[in-house]
C-alpha cells in the first residue's frame, strides 16, 4: 500500500480526490460492490462545487443517504452523520448490506429482514425495508432509550425483546431467526459489507471534504460493530499509511481492553462483547481509550447549546476523546471522528428535564 502524500499534498481538492479513489480502487479491488456505490465514492468531489445537492427528482429518501457535512469544531473534523434519515450513520450500512443481499440472491421480495441491534440499525434497517417492501423484525434489548423502539415502530418495524441493555442475547435469537427461510440476517457485528461501506464510501467522502492539502493523521472513534472504525480507518490508511487509530468505549465498560461488561449511558457502543468484525482487524488499530458516561453526556449537551449540533452522547464521548488524542500528540494535527447519531432519539433521556440550572439563569 503506497501513500497518496507525494502526489496529492499541493493539489487542488478535486485532484486530491480523485487520487485517492484511484488509490482505494487499487488497494481494494470493489467487485464485490453493488455497483451505485463505486459512483458514489467520487459523488462528494464532483458535485462539491454545486449549489443543489440532489439534482432532480429523487427515487426515494434513501437518495438522501450519505453526502453529509464535515465540520471543524475545536480543532477536531468530525463528519455529521446523524444527519442521514433515520437519524444516524446506521443508514448506510443498513441500504448497503440490503442492496449486497439483493444482488446476490440473498433477499426477495416478500422475505423478512432480522438484524440485532442496539437500536439505530434496526431504525435504519426499518426505513431502508419500508422503501422496498421487505417486512422488519427488529431484535434489541430492553432499556435502550424508548426513541429508538417508536422510530422503528414508526416505520412499520416490529420490534423484539430479547435481554437487556447488551446486545448478547438478540445477536443470537437474531442469527437463529435468520437462518429459517424467508428470513435474512445481515450480521452487522460479522459483515464484511459493513467494512466496505465505510472503507468505499464514508472514508472516501471524508477524504474529499479535508481542506485541500490535508490528510488524516488520526481516526478516534467509539466501538459498536468496529465497522466504521475498521472500514474509514483502511480507507485513510491508503492515503496515510501512518494514520493512528484510536478506538474509545466507556470508562465504565472497558470491553475491548479490559474484557470488562458493565452499564454504561453511550448508547450504540461496548454493546456487551467485542465484535467479530473488530477481533478480525484488531491489528489494526493502535491505541485503546475511554471516556466516562457523564462526561459524554456533558460534552453532549454543550454541543447543543453552543454549537446548535443536537447529537447523542456518543458524539460527546467522541469529541472529547478525539481533543484528548490531541492534547497527548500534538504532532497529530489532522483528527477526524464522527457524529453518529442525532439528539432527538434521547430527548426523554436526558434532554426533557426542564428545570435545569441553565433554564433557571436564563430567566
Ligand atoms: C451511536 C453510534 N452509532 C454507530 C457507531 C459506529 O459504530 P460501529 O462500530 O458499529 O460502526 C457509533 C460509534 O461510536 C455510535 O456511537
Amino acid at each position: 500500500m503506497s501513500s497518496a502524500n507525494n502526489n496529492t499534498t499541493d493539489t487542488a481538492c478535486v485532484q486530491r480526490g480523485m487520487a485517492v479513489d484511484r488509490e482505494l480502487e487499487q488497494s481494494f479491488p470493489a467487485s464485490d460492490a453493488p455497483s451505485w456505490a463505486l459512483g458514489r465514492t467520487s459523488l462528494p468531489v464532483m458535485m462539491s462545487p454545486d449549489p443543489v445537492r440532489y439534482r432532480g427528482v429523487s427515487a426515494s429518501i434513501l437518495d438522501a443517504v450519505g453526502d453529509t457535512p464535515l465540520l471543524e469544531i475545536d480543532g477536531i473534523f468530525a463528519k455529521l452523520e446523524f444527519m442521514n434519515p433515520s437519524g444516524s450513520i446506521k443508514a448506510r450500512i443498513a441500504l448497503y448490506m440490503v442492496e449486497r443481499a439483493e444482488q446476490r440472491g440473498l433477499l426477495q421480495p416478500g422475505d423478512t429482514i432480522v438484524e440485532a441491534t442496539s437500536g439505530n440499525t434496526g431504525n435504519a434497517l426499518a426505513m431502508v425495508a419500508a422503501v422496498k417492501g421487505y417486512r422488519m423484525l427488529v431484535v434489541m434489548p430492553e432499556g435502550l432509550s424508548s426513541e429508538r423502539v417508536a422510530i422503528s415502530r414508526a416505520y412499520g418495524a416490529e420490534v423484539l425483546f430479547c435481554g437487556n441493555f447488551h446486545v448478547n442475547q438478540a445477536l443470537q435469537r437474531a442469527h437463529e431467526l435468520g437462518a429459517q427461510p424467508g428470513y435474512f440476517c445481515p450480521s452487522q457485528f460479522e459483515s464484511e459489507g459493513n467494512i466496505e461501506e465505510n472503507r468505499l464510501i464514508l472514508g472516501p467522502e471524508i477524504l474529499a471534504q479535508l481542506p485541500a492539502g490535508r490528510l488524516p493523521d488520526a481516526l478516534v472513534l467509539g466501538v459498536g460493530t468496529g465497522g466504521t472504525l475498521i472500514g474509514v480507518g483502511q480507507a485513510f490508511r491508503a492515503v496515510n499509511p501512518a494514520v493512528r487509530l484510536f478506538a474509545m468505549e466507556p470508562s465504565e465498560s472497558q470491553t475491548i481492553l479490559c474484557g470488562e461488561i458493565a452499564g454504561h449511558a453511550i448508547e450504540g457502543i461496548s454493546d456487551g462483547f467485542v465484535p467479530g468484525i473488530f477481533q478480525r482487524n484488531a491489528g489494526l488499530i493502535d491505541e485503546v481509550t475511554s471516556v466516562s458516561s457523564q462526561q459524554a453526556i456533558n460534552e453532549m449537551k454543550r454541543l447543543a447549546r453552543e454549537h446548535g449540533l443536537l447529537c447523542g452522547p456518543s458524539s460527546g464521548a467522541h469529541l472529547l476523546a478525539a481533543k484528548q488524542v490531541h492534547l497527548r500528540y500534538p504532532e497529530l494535527k489532522t483528527i477526524v471522528t464522527i457524529f453518529c447519531d442525532e439528539g432527538e432519539k434521547y430527548l426523554s433521556e436526558h434532554f426533557g428535564n426542564r428545570s435545569t440550572t441553565a433554564d433557571v439563569a436564563f430567566l
